[in-house]
């Protein structure tokens, strides 16, 4: 009998692929996509706990979830992902009707749960026991997709010390070359053009393992058939390399484009945080980026109000803002996590202040923003196209190569993924142009 699963997906990239493959093991137990609450027999939480927003939005969801259980008989909910594998049981005391509790590594035991669930159990899987047997899924993949994300590693190994990503994801640990190579080839088989590489800490890939390092991933990647875009996130500024730094000149196909998060600009709440670099560091591998790829575009994390900042130290940040002008940049105001260092530290910041100055921090991002997209009108420039554009379905939306979102009126039906698009304005946040008319 075919059944309807629900995903709801929060939080990082990590977590969209994570659902993506969820859904594919689901397929294979003879579940399909639902494409509302009303029509699922089991929905699927997959969830994030970065911040204590994250974990807020995620039980006011499962509030309402309790109503849709009781609507119909037999109705399942499942929770996974990062909040799951940090409550644990836990879980169940706030939210009775949650069915099924599963951690970041019992991805590949879903069907399992799910049959004891279906049989009135009650199941809860939080080992952080490091299997990662569902790598040997392939994500689901939507029809016509040309882009698709491939898992390269899991984990954390740096434990700066507001982060609770290695305490909810475990240590580092990096997948095969030959997996992510047959993984792509089969993805461009597919119709896909476009992979984007996902770690938490890419540069540090395969050093545990003694795999190939990534620079050398990298090229294999880029000599799969049918490959015209890399991306890879996230880089850490620390181990970001010389020789990936020079891949930029040398691989054609790996995107203008780099996140590579700073957090704080100040050199004393860098090293309170643990990143394990100076600003001085990190400026001088965006010199090097800059070097290698002109015209490259940055984006970036900014952590404000961390314990001990003072308006000095977040003047540095801005500081740096000024330096880089980053094409983009997603801001947070810090949010102590249980069992982290800085949740213990004293010199906390009132909530007032770091609201002003995420506000202000902000505000620069916004002007930077704009800046960096208006340096793109009349240009024209290759957009890898992702759907209809949501104001105009007359239109289409897609990406540059570095990175900015463009929605153009087509010139013909057809289906190419890839589009010369002449940039005729700049807005706050995206491009906008025409379809270039083919010469000749
Ligand atoms: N691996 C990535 C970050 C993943 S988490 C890296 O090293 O940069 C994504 C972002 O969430 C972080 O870059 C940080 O800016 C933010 N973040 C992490 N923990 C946080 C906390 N406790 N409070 C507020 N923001 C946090
Ligand atoms: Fe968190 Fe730091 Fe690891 Fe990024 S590198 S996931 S911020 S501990
Ligand atoms: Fe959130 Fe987990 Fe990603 S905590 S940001 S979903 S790794």
């Amino acid at each position: 009998m075919v059944r309807r699963v629900y995903i709801e997906t929060f939080g990082c990239q990590m977590n969209e692929v994570d659902s993506a493959r969820m859904m594919a093991l689901l397929g294979k137990a003879d579940y399909r996509p639902a494409d509302s609450l009303s029509d699922a027999d089991l929905v699927l939480l997959n969830t994030c706990s970065i911040r204590e927003k994250a974990d807020q939005k995620i039980y006011s969801a499962l509030g309402h979830l309790r109503r849709w259980k009781r609507g119909r008989e037999g109705r399942l909910v499942a929770v996974g992902g990062c909040l799951a594998q940090q409550e644990g049981p836990a879980l169940r005391e706030r939210a009775p009707h949650v069915d099924i509790v599963f951690g970041t590594h019992s991805i590949a035991r879903l069907p399992d749960l799910l049959r004891l669930a279906e049989g009135c159990g009650a199941p809860v899987s939080v080992d952080l026991s490091g299997d990662t047997s569902h790598w040997e899924v392939l994500p689901y993949l939507a029809d016509g997709a040309a882009s698709a994300m491939v898992t390269v590693m899991q984990g954390c190994d740096n434990f700066c010390a507001y982060c609770i990503v290695p305490h909810v994801r475990g240590r580092e640990i990096s997948r095969p070359s030959a997996e992510i190579v047959g993984e792509v080839q089969e993805l461009t088989e597919r119709g896909v053009c476009e992979v984007v590489l996902l770690g938490q800490n890419v540069n540090s890939y395969g050093k545990k393992e003694g795999e190939i390092p990534f620079p050398e991933l990298l090229r294999r990647i880029s000599r799969v058939r049918g490959i015209r875009r890399i991306r890879f996130l996230t880089s850490h500024p620390r181990d970001l390399d010389r020789e990936t730094i020079g891949l930029f000149s040398e691989i054609d196909t790996l995107c203008p484009h780099i996140h590579l998060p700073i957090q704080a600009g100040s050199e004393r709440i860098l090293a309170s945080m643990g990143r394990g670099y100076t600003r001085k560091e990190y400026l001088g591998k965006i010199r090097d980026l800059r070097m290698a790829m002109p015209g490259i575009a940055f984006s970036s994390d900014f952590l404000v109000g961390f314990p001990g900042e003072t308006e000095e130290d977040f003047q540095d940040t801005l500081s740096v803002m000024e330096e880089v002008r980053y094409d983009s940049s997603f801001s947070f105001r810090f949010s102590p996590r249980r069992g982290t260092r800085a949740a213990e530290m004293t010199g906390s910041v009132a909530p007032e202040e770091a609201s002003e100055r995420l506000h202000r921090l902000q505000d620069l991002q916004d002007r930077h923003t704009r800046e960096r997209l208006a340096a793109c009108v009349g240009k024209a420039l290759e957009v890898l196209v992702e759907g209809k554009s949501a104001k105009d379905p007359s239109r289409l939306c897609g990406r540059t190569p570095c990175n900015k979102t463009v929605n153009f009126s087509p010139v013909s039906s057809g289906h190419a993924a890839m589009r010369r698009v002449e940039i005729r304005s700049a807005g706050h946040h995206s491009l906008s142009g025409e379809e270039g008319r083919p010469h000749g």
